[in-house]
């Protein structure tokens, strides 16, 4: 009976341990699907500023929602246990200047807000579509290795 219950418990240790494994590499995955969002808003808020497609403010809208749910949750995305896995492009430099890395996430958002505010046609597209931009290269220059 004893013995029984020691393998019943060792089964539920191990349960315990795919777990918390399990939702790291859930974590990276859910910070890669809304970069990959973000990627995918900024192609159509360029294709809109290259006259490539009609400029369209509820659009624009949703493309500032998808970088605003992207900085919001970044924060609660780099936990320790998600520094690899997933073939992550994140770089070591997150956890080692994680202040500076919350920094640039906190930017990112003030200037999605910013131009989020003051977007009303592609003129003002573009100039917070620069701005933003800049967040994106900046922070992956520092915070993320090159794939290859
Ligand atoms: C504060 C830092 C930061 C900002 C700002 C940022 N990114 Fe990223 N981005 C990252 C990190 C870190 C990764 C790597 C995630 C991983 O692989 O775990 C990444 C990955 C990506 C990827 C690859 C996703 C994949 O796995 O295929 C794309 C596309 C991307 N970012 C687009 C953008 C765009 C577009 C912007 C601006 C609108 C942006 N990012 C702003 C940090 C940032």
């Amino acid at each position: 009976m004893f013995r029984k219950l020691l393998v019943v418990f060792a089964v539920l240790m191990l349960g315990v341990t795919a777990a918390a494994a399990q939702s790291c590499q859930d974590i990276i995955d859910k910070r890669q699907t809304l970069m990959k969002k973000s990627g995918a808003a900024a192609k159509i808020g360029t294709e809109m500023i290259k006259g490539e497609r009609p400029f369209d403010l509820a659009q624009v809208r949703e493309i500032y929602a998808a970088f605003t749910e992207d900085a919001t949750l970044m924060p609660t995305l780099f936990p320790d246990c998600s520094k690899t896995g997933n073939k992550t492009t994140a770089a070591p430099a997150i956890w080692q200047k994680m202040d500076d890395f919350k920094a640039a996430i906190a930017k990112f958002a003030a200037d999605i807000k910013a131009a989020q505010d003051s977007t009303k046609d592609v003129d003002t597209l573009k100039a917070g579509f620069q701005i933003i931009g800049k967040n994106c290269s900046n922070c992956h220059q520092t915070f993320r290795v090159k794939s290859s």
